[in-house]
Order: C-alpha cells, then structure tokens, then sequence
C-alpha cells in the first residue's frame, strides 16, 4: 500500500480507498466541506456533475476574484493547475488544492518561462500582458495580466506610447489587437482544444442549422472568430445565449459550457464545434476533464494535492494579477 505521498508523486491524484467506495461521495464531500470550512472552486470547463456541486462556478476572471476574497481555510480549485496556482498567488495563507496534479493547460506549457525571459530581453522597454493561462513564474515576468473577458481593458489601460508585448495566446492577442487597434509583440503560443476547431465542422452544421447562431471564445484562430457572430469569453458566451432571441448556438469552446447555457436557458439548443480530430469531434480539454467526483472527495479527504509556490516568485506574480483585479 502506497503512502499518500507516493501516491502523488507516481500518479498526480489519490486514489479511492477501498472502504470509500461505497460512500455516496457527494454527501461526503458537502459533509468534508463543511467540516473544514472549504469552498470548491469550479471552472465552466468541467464536468456539468462537478459545476453542480461546486460553490462557485465561473470563467478565469470570477474565480481569481473569488479566490481573492474568499473566507474559507481551503480553496478546492476544479480546474488546471495554473488556475489553482492564481489562487495562491492571491491568498498565500489559505491552503489551495486540485484534484489532479496532471491537470495542465497546453496554452501555459507553449510557453516556458525561460523562453519568454529570453523574448522579453530581445524586445526591452515593452510593457508586458500575460493572459492569466500562464505559470506563476511566467506571471513573475508580467507587468500586467489579463483574461479573456478584461483583455481589452487591459490593453486599453496601457498608455499609447507604451509598446506592448501580448502572450502567450496569439488567436487572442491578434483578435484583441484588432479591436483595440494597438500594434502589439505577440508570442506564438494556442490552446490545443481552440485551435483545433474545425471550420468546415462549423460551416457544415450552420447549413444543417440555417437559423443557428455561431459563438466562439477569443483563443479560436481568426477565421472562427470571423464567422462567428459574438466572441467572448466563457460567462460572456453564457450570457449572450441567455439574452439573445435565438434558439440555437453553434458553440466554439471547450463544450463544458453547455451544462451552464443549459441551466440558464433549458429551451434553446446547444450544438457542440466540431474539432478537426476525426476520432474526437468532442473538442474536450482533457485537463479539466481530469477532474471526478472520486477525485475532489479524496482531494477534500486528505487535503492534498497541495498548491505550493517558491514566495519569491509568489511575490513577484501577485503584482500584475492585483494591477488586473485592481482594474477590473
Ligand atoms: P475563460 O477565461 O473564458 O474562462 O477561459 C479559460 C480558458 O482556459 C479558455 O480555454
Ligand atoms: Fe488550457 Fe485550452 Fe484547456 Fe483552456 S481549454 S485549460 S486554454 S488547454
């Protein structure tokens, strides 16, 4: 039998218990919550039976927020690890944990925070915006950070003789560019799920659904965002099927978002992208999907996977996310 530690050090999460597995484990998550004055944290990305048991559910913008003001002695963050990495940065005393160590994010890994040392040198005297889909020692290298609902703001914030350096998502950084008309240096990083849609898959469902409307997130290359009649991101996206007339969206994000357009609007019709993968049209991020139920109950359990950040780094990446929330 593998002591806890090992157990995470080999696979990155706890594994059930034997004895636990006949628990209904969420009354014993809602039972361990209480218990250890925890809030769970949840992004729109995961699992719809997850977003249901979860105290707060939002886009990356909410979540550092809440994080940021929380009361409670363990922050449960269901997510990636670099949304659960923010919520240390923000508040160093409480314990932050997440149910899988493996949960990554292909946007954060394009972009290795030795690398973007080196491009910052090679442009100086440019004011940097991180998108927050970045490691905290990437953050350490910010001026400034930013997310898909405030990027424009942010931007916009930065006075006009200030040059820009904008990574690491190029889909974004060029689509904000293009509505804030500010020339910026942009790193070539994407996210695998984004990127990855098909715009065919797209066109071939829109014939199939004259009157379906197309809605994207900014990550998704530019001739997605094209057609797509709003961009936004992902509570953006859930508010715009709520409020507008239409019956059906065709949905470019990761399709996670559809439990929340659902709840909100249980009349209208949610038609998943379709990603270029022949053997997955699903688009999933297979990092949020890490996430389980059996995951989050040992997680609450055992109190670990524990988030820890070195406090200089910690330190360093608190000043621009503050400088962003300051802002927003
Ligand atoms: P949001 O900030 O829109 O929630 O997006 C997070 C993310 O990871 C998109 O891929
Ligand atoms: Fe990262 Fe893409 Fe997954 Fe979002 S969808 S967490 S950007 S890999």
């Amino acid at each position: 039998m593998k002591t806890i530690n090992e157990q995470i050090i080999k696979t990155g999460f706890i594994a059930l218990d034997e004895s636990d597995k006949n628990l209904n484990l969420i009354n014993e998550i809602q039972k361990l919550k209480k218990e250890k004055n925890a809030v769970i944290l949840a992004h729109y990305y995961v699992d719809g039976l997850i977003q249901d048991i979860a105290d707060f559910v939002g886009d990356s913008l909410a979540l550092s927020q809440k994080a940021a003001e929380t009361s409670a002695d363990i922050i449960v963050f269901v997510g990636v690890h670099f949304m659960a990495e923010t919520a240390k940065i923000l508040s160093p005393n409480k314990k932050v944990i997440l149910p899988d160590l493996n949960a990554g994010c292909s946007l954060a890994d394009s972009c290795p925070d030795k690398d973007f040392e080196e491009f910052i040198k090679k442009h100086p005297n440019h004011t940097v915006i991180s998108y927050v889909n970045t490691t905290a020692k990437v953050k350490a290298l910010t001026d400034i950070v930013c997310t898909s609902s405030n990027a424009v703001k942010i931007v916009n914030s930065i006075p006009e003789n200030e040059k820009i350096i904008f990574g690491p998502d190029r889909n974004l950084g060029n689509y904000i560019s293009s509505l804030t008309g500010r020339k910026m240096i942009i790193w070539d990083g994407a996210c695998h799920v984004h990127s990855e849609f098909s715009l065919e898959g797209i066109l071939e469902q829109k014939k199939l659904n004259p009157e379906a409307i197309i809605i994207a997130h900014p990550e998704c290359p530019k001739p997605i965002v094209t057609i797509s009649e709003f961009v936004g991101s992902t509570s953006a996206l859930i508010n715009y099927t709520k409020k507008n007339q239409a019956k059906t969206f065709i949905v470019a994000t990761e399709p996670g978002v559809i439990h929340e357009m659902k709840k909100e609007s249980p009349d209208k019709f949610f038609i998943p992208a379709p990603g270029e993968d022949a053997e997955c049209a699903c688009s999933e991020c297979e990092f949020m999907k890490l996430n389980s139920t059996e995951k989050l109950f040992t997680c609450l359990k055992y109190e670990q996977p524990e988030i820890l950040i070195d406090e200089e780094i910690r330190k360093k990446a608190y000043k621009p996310i503050k400088r962003m929330l300051d802002l927003s």
